[in-house]
């Protein structure tokens, strides 16, 4: 059992292979959180606690079993707002009475293996039940009868532990509940750096960190969408870490709304984590009866700096937490005409770029926007899911015939969520999007936003993306998401519940997701939110892989792909070859180029293919090579960042490089790519995560190298490179 509970010491510990985490019961039940950290044997950790009263007039319990004990000043496991502890509290109710003081103590609690699943929500699951052990730890508020149950698993291969927690109201009148986060962390101390992955519309998830103070700080989105402009992700990690060295703490959201992630220092240096779903703007009735459930925070612990919190990410997004058909199987190499074509095309000029794809070996051509209602432009037709036969002249099934006809598969887009103002679904439900009565509705790319937490609307939609998937071989959907949400009301909802619908509506969209693949089982859903907006672990749970960003150029591509790696795995990250000039910045790259960085991702192509030269086409062909011949390595070897694009620490030039390296050490694939380079560059690349034993043959050269000698002198690439250059080595060792 990863869990025990000391009944003497009333400690519970939960171990993951490097980690330990612990909390004790206090006399009058309060959960008092003791340890995390790197794996110890110990129960006996009731030293750990700062005993401090009247600290800063902090005022004390008055259970005299507790004499002394102050809530404002020990570690706690999951605080509660307006008894005394007057840190950013976990957990705020407000009772029948008017009043938010909120009291839960410890009840019962159960362990158990295997893991459960959360009900309505995304989350990580096992795949047998000594993948992972479970505890669930029951509290009570006597006064408003809200019973908590907070729930922990420990991944028993993983350095991974999940929480989430669940509310039933047990008493005789309802209650709001105002704040619910689903992980509270105090550590003892206040040493460490808070990294966060930041960016905007095209510039998804740059890696950044800055010390922690006293005080708060932290991140959140408020948009209705994890948003591109925060992701929902926070690491600590330990002063003096590095990418491989030193002690770092993820906590990663599986959610795809409004969350928060909170860090407050205190006077007594103490440094408290919450991630949830952000209180701002939320509130939650709950009728007797009724029950609750917050969404699942992943905390993962490393001790080897960023690069091994990453692995570990990896490997559970991929095993644990993408499912389906599509979960590990070989992904078909895409050609989305998208910016080959915007809205300017009809049955023939697909059918032209899919002969081309199957000329050149890629598998599936993906209709982008512009198939349906009479959509020319993003100004109309959202909500009408029905062809433009002007467009495909005699429907979507002979199309669609005609491609496969070719050998080539056949993937279509939807933006399920959004309603035109032009379109015939608002002339007939003008209340079916989101709006406040009485109030001006914000418009965003020309188009308003579904009320999804209505199920009308999900069966409306639910109908009419099924007649389209039912009526031809259609094998692939792209989920798109484009803009965010404002007047956040539902018609049907009454005023006492309005606080409700921004997570009624996000509860609504999972649950058309998988309603979409319970009835399509064998689709392949790639997420989308105009690029990256909501690249997060709640929707990979639906679609195992994403559009990175609506940014394809090669060099921006690299630093985008650099921060999403920080938790999400390669086989999620969208990457095409788009053409060049590139459309988002006019800036050039070559081919080779551009196909070595969409390679480290879910590969596919962006551009026309019938406007290929003869050179161009022979380097698609390598390329389609190159990807069956790598796909494993890439796919299923464990990820290791080498020089960071954003941030070049060795100031030689401005450039980027990663590696992949087989479970059994064997295979290394290596890629480097220059952003901006000197005349002449020293320089030499230590590989990372190889078997010092081992002698690697480079393939290309035939050269041997111990593996020792590529981690510790590395690779000599000194020599004369040009902006934008590319390079890929594979190293094979017997
Ligand atoms: C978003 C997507 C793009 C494309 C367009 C179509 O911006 O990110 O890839 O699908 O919508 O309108």
């Amino acid at each position: 059992m990863a869990i025990i509970f000391d009944s003497e010491k009333r400690v519970f510990r939960l171990d993951t292979p490097s980690s330990s985490y612990a909390m004790e019961i206090s006399p009058a039940g309060y959960l008092l959180h003791l340890y995390y950290g790197a794996r110890v044997p110990d129960t006996d950790l009731d030293y750990l606690r700062k005993r401090l009263t009247n600290a800063s007039f902090s005022a004390s319990v008055a259970e005299p079993e507790e004499h002394g004990m102050s809530l404002d000043t020990t570690g706690l496991e999951y605080s509660c707002a307006g008894i005394g502890d007057f840190r950013i509290s976990a957990l705020q109710i407000r009772g029948e009475n008017g009043n938010a003081a909120t009291d839960i103590r410890y009840k019962s609690h159960r362990i158990y293996a295997g893991k459960p699943s959360l009900e309505g929500l995304p989350a990580t699951y096992a795949n047998s039940d000594d993948e992972a052990d479970t505890l669930e730890i029951v509290c009570e508020d006597c006064l408003t009868g809200a019973e908590v149950t907070l729930v922990y698993t420990a991944f028993t291969k993983l350095d991974a532990i999940t929480r989430s927690v669940r509310v039933v109201n047990n008493g005789s009148a309802a209650f709001d509940i105002e704040r619910i986060y689903s992980a509270a962390v105090d550590f003892n101390s206040f040493d460490f750096e808070l990294l966060s992955l930041e960016g905007r519309w095209a510039k998804e998830r740059t890696l950044v960190s800055r010390p922690i103070e006293h005080g708060l700080q932290g991140i959140q989105s408020k948009r209705g969408s994890s948003s591109h402009n925060n992701n929902p992700f926070i690491a600590l990690a330990r002063e003096g870490y590095t990418e491989e060295s030193g002690e770092v703490y993820g906590f990663s959201f599986v959610y795809s709304s409004n969350f928060s992630a909170e860090v407050e220092v205190d006077c007594m240096d103490s440094t408290r984590v919450l991630m949830g779903i952000n209180p701002s703007d939320f509130k939650w009735r709950l009728e007797p009866g009724e029950h609750f459930t917050a969404p699942e925070t992943v905390m993962v612990y490393s001790d080897g700096g960023v690069g091994k919190m990453s692995r570990t990410y990896h490997k559970l997004y991929r095993y644990n937490l993408c499912r389906g058909e599509w979960k590990t199987k070989k992904r078909p190499i895409i050609v989305n005409n998208w910016e080959a074509t915007y809205f300017n095309f009809d049955d023939d000029k697909l059918v032209a770029i899919a002969k081309d794809a199957a000329e050149l070996g890629i598998e599936m051509l993906v209709m982008d926007d512009g198939w349906f209602g009479v959509r020319n432009t993003d100004n109309c037709s959202l909500g009408d899911w029905y062809v433009n036969d002007k467009k495909l002249k005699g429907g979507l099934k002979p199309l669609v015939d005609r491609v496969n006809a070719l050998g080539v598969k056949f993937g279509i887009w939807f933006e399920p969520e959004m309603i035109s103002p032009d379109s015939d679904l608002y002339r007939a439900h003008p209340d079916w999007c989101l709006h406040v009565d009485g109030r001006e509705k914000s418009i965003g790319r020309q188009q308003y936003v579904l009320d999804m937490s209505r199920a009308d609307v999900r069966d409306n939609i639910f109908e009419q993306m099924s007649a389209i998937l039912s009526s031809a071989n259609i094998e692939y959907v792209k989920w798109d998401f484009n803009r965010n949400l404002t007047e956040v009301g539902s018609a049907l909802l009454p005023p006492e519940r309005q606080g409700e619908v921004a997570h009624r509506y996000i509860l609504g969209v999972y649950e058309l997701l998988e309603r979409l693949l319970k009835a399509f089982p064998k689709l392949l859903l790639e997420g989308c939110s105009g690029g990256g907006g909501r690249f997060d672990p709640g929707m990979l749970y639906y679609s195992p892989q994403i559009w990175t960003s609506d940014d394809t150029d090669a060099l921006e591509r690299l630093e985008i792909q650099y921060g999403t790696s920080i938790v999400y795995p390669t086989s999620t990250m969208s990457a095409h070859v788009s053409a060049s000039p590139n459309h988002q910045t006019g800036r050039q790259s070559s081919f080779k180029t551009r196909g070595d960085v969409a390679m480290a991702g879910a590969f596919g192509y962006e551009l026309d293919l019938t406007k290929l030269t003869e050179e161009e086409r022979g380097l698609v062909r390598k390329q389609v090579a190159d990807y069956h011949k790598y796909y494993d390595l890439i796919q299923n070897g464990d990820y290791y960042r080498l020089i960071n694009p954003t941030e070049d620490a060795a100031k030689i030039t401005s450039a980027a490089a990663w590696e992949s390296v087989s479970e059994d050490k064997k295979q290394v694939l290596l890629t480097y790519v220059v952003m901006r380079t000197h005349v002449h560059v020293s320089r030499y690349i230590r590989l990372r995560g190889l078997d010092p034993e081992l002698t690697y043959t480079d393939t290309a050269t035939g050269r041997r190298y111990s593996g020792a000698l590529l981690m510790n002198a590395g690779l000599n690439i000194t020599g004369g490179w040009h902006d934008g250059e590319s390079r890929v080595w594979h190293f094979v060792a017997e």
